[in-house]
């Protein structure tokens, strides 16, 4: 049985990729930091699992992240933890960078001490990219061959461990890939990013329990939203290759908020949001991404992969569940 070593057990990304190793016939083990309240909620599904184990570890404690590698010797090694929302980094960016990067680091050097057969997959991002897309034929995208132009503490970070894993893949042979990931929902997903902020508020107005409005920041942003499920088969059919690269994983299709504010409330049969939202200039970022939308066509063409689920299927899902879950509250 393959062991999998899963660092940020508690996201949502983490909680479909345990999910989906554990059909695969992984033994699973999630590493988690310390928390004195419960943050389980996502591994609700599998907890029980006899394959599945989540340990305490912590990405910034190299003595920690030493010892699970050294104990477990994984096959295959994913790490999920980071400092995620961009908005933050700018407010913490030498805990974004002791996270996102220094722990990059000292994931790396403790397989290349203790572990150096493990594959190592990192959740590279979309954001590296910053202001940067190509052109052609008028439509704009994103690829591996993009050049970098990060535009947060958070892409900063994350273009540190990007290119630290190059170098130990180059220096020292180690099986490492980044995973490119364009932005990624679910009804898992974390309340304080755009789309379940906005699915949240319509599950809460639809169960009449809403009285503030929907307060949001630069609404003209264009994502390329995927559904985290579809993502975290890529992850893993990076690992399964020969040779360690680089893949881009999106879905191809850039929408604004804007439009994902027309989706979603039409959904719930609101045609004209506009009564409902409110600009807050607080939750506008000291520097923008306006613009990503990505072009998945190498990882079509060398992993088979493709994603399933689409925008449209993937809002209404998070509203049905954001409706369902607060109808007990
Ligand atoms: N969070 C948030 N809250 N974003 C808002 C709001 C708001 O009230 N109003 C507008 N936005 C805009 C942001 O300015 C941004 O342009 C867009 O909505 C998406 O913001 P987020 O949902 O916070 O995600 P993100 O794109 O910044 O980052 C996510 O995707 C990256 C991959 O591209 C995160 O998951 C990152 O960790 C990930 O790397």
């Amino acid at each position: 049985m393959k062991i999998a070593m899963i660092f940020g057990a508690t996201g949502q990304d983490s909680s479909y990729l345990s999910e989906f190793l554990l059909e695969k016939n992984y033994k699973v083990v999630g590493v988690k930091r310390r928390s004195s309240t419960n943050t389980l909620g996502r591994l609700e599904n599998i907890i029980e699992h006899e394959n599945f184990s989540v340990i305490e570890g912590d990405v910034v404690d190299p003595s920690s992240i030493n010892n699970l590698v050294r104990e477990y010797q994984p096959d295959e090694l994913y790490n999920t933890a980071a400092m995620s929302h961009v908005h933050t980094s700018f407010q913490q960016p030498l805990y974004t960078f002791q996270v996102n990067a220094m722990g990059m680091v000292n994931i790396l050097e403790a397989v290349r001490c203790f572990s150096p057969h493990t594959k190592v997959l990192q959740c590279s991002t979309s954001e590296l990219f910053g202001s940067n897309y190509q052109e052609e034929n008028g439509i704009k995208y994103q690829d591996e061959n993009t050049p970098f132009s990060p535009n947060s503490p958070y892409a900063v970070a994350k273009l540190a461990a990007h290119e630290v894993m190059r170098l130990y893949r180059d220096a020292y042979n180690i099986f490492a890939c980044c995973s490119i990931n364009f932005n990624h929902e679910s009804p898992r997903r974390g309340e304080e990013f755009v789309t379940r902020k906005i699915t949240q508020w319509i599950g809460k107005f639809i169960n009449n329990q809403n009285i503030l409005p929907l307060k949001l920041g630069n609404i003209d942003a264009v994502r390329d939203w995927s559904h985290a499920k579809d993502m975290v088969g890529g992850m893993w059919m990076m690992l399964q290759q020969d040779k360690p690269k680089d893949y881009v994983l999106c879905s191809g299709k850039g929408y604004s908020v804007r439009e994902f504010l027309d989706c979603a409330f039409s959904y719930v049969g609101i045609n004209d949001w506009s009564p409902y939202v409110v600009i807050d200039p607080k939750l506008y970022r000291p520097c923008e991404v306006e613009f990503l939308q990505g072009c998945y066509d190498l990882a079509k063409q060398e992993l088979g992969w493709e994603p399933q689920i689409g925008f449209e299927e993937l809002v209404h899902e998070m509203i049905d569940s954001d409706i369902e879950r607060l109808k007990s509250v």
